[in-house]
């Protein structure tokens, strides 16, 4: 093969956020927006990084993809260069490369931008030297790309998004058990319901490769938590167990983390009754304690989520991340535009810039999409 292009998604996560790396429970879904990487073989050992969304092109030496060699590199390279670093790590024989990027997730939007960049470059690339792209080994590619972005891009993040970018399937969200690795994909018929899922973007970026940020900072306090209870995460913590955590800080962040894996298996239960109000209400709950407990929420995610369920929403929350990002709200069909405007409004009434909307649905993870 001489060049391959692949798309891997982005997600929303419906419910289960800052669970990941404390070993609970996710529901993400990839979504219909995405990146497109394009991969040429070289006949040299360079490779040379274009994308469509930054001005520099970035040019190396195979032999510059190693941890020093990042220092040098634009945030964006990191990502990139990342996957093969890991690629390499994992024993992958890499030819020099052109790599072409482009995408229509916007950077920031807390919708896995870094993982679908992550993911089509891995996915593109394993094409172009015939790596196989089955079931079996999709598990192991996600977590190759969360080495990019951990070790080599250094967000500390949890997993789930290069998960659900490789592993996303119609019409399914996915049921990630992060204290045994486990996935189910869970039917999410939201269009026979009449449902959307409307993603407001506040346009506020959020940086998770930001070691003073917020999401670094909530990593260390729970497991400072964790430790402070003798565990190794903090997923294996009791509810009984929060009373043994004597300062107010620690004691929030692990309420948050224990409730919301258990609001994820009350999700569940509610979709499979179809009953959708309190699938809704639970999704309000958990923005509560994200605002709350977690306390990785702003004010703009706020004001989406109040104004959403104030206009007809079933229920809404801040979805990834937070510190910026996007909101999502579960949404009768015929309310969905209500709705936005409601938010709209609310936005300018309030003097924040004017958000961004769209409605998505569970989509299918990563593929090859040209050879
Ligand atoms: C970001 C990270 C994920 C996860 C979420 C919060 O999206 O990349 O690993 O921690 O935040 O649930």
């Amino acid at each position: 093969m001489t060049s391959v292009t692949a798309r891997a998604p982005g997600r929303v996560n419906l419910i289960g956020d800052h669970t990941d790396y404390n070993g609970g429970l996710c529901l993400p879904f990839a979504i219909g927006l995405g990146t497109t990487t394009t991969a040429r073989a070289r006949g040299d050992n360079r490779v040379r990084v274009r994308s469509t969304a930054f001005p520099e092109v970035w040019t190396g030496r195979l032999d510059d993809l190693t941890l020093a060699g990042r220092e040098a590199m634009p945030g964006w390279v990191r990502y990139v260069a990342g996957v093969l670093w890991a690629a390499r790590e994992a024993g992958w024989e890499l030819p020099g490369l052109d790599l072409v990027i482009d995408s229509d997730l916007p950077r920031g939007s807390g919708l896995a931008s870094s993982a679908a960049l992550e993911c089509s470059v891995a996915v593109a690339v394993g094409g172009l030297i015939d790596r196989p792209l089955d079931p079996g080994s999709r598990q192991p590619l996600a977590a190759l790309c969360r080495r990019a972005e951990t070790e080599y891009a250094g967000a500390p993040t949890g997993g789930m998004d290069q998960l659900v970018s490789l592993l996303g399937r119609p019409d399914h969200a996915l049921l990630i058990d992060f204290a045994d690795s486990s996935i189910r994909p869970v039917p999410l018929p939201l269009a026979r319901a009449g449902l959307v899922v409307l993603v407001t973007d506040t346009g506020a970026g959020h940086e998770l490769a930001d070691g003073d940020g917020g999401y670094a900072q909530r990593r260390r306090e729970c497991d400072e938590a964790a430790a402070m209870l003798g565990l190794p995460r903090l997923g294996l913590a009791w509810p009984d167990d929060l009373s043994r955590l004597d300062d107010d800080v620690h004691r929030a962040r692990a309420r948050h983390v224990l409730a919301e894996s258990a609001r994820v298996e009350d999700v569940i239960t509610a979709v499979a009754a179809d009953d959708w109000e309190r699938v809704g209400s639970i999704l309000t709950a958990s923005h509560r304690s994200l605002r709350g407990d977690y306390a990785a929420s702003t004010p703009a995610l706020d004001l989406a989520v109040d104004t959403a369920v104030e206009a007809g929403a079933h229920g809404a929350r801040l979805t990834g991340g937070g510190f910026g990002g996007s909101a999502i709200a579960l949404v009768p069909e015929e309310r969905a535009l209500a709705v936005q405007n409601a938010i709209d409004a609310a936005f300018a009434a309030d003097g924040h810039p004017a958000p961004t909307h769209r409605t998505v649905l569970p989509c299918a993870g990563a593929a090859v999409l040209a050879t």
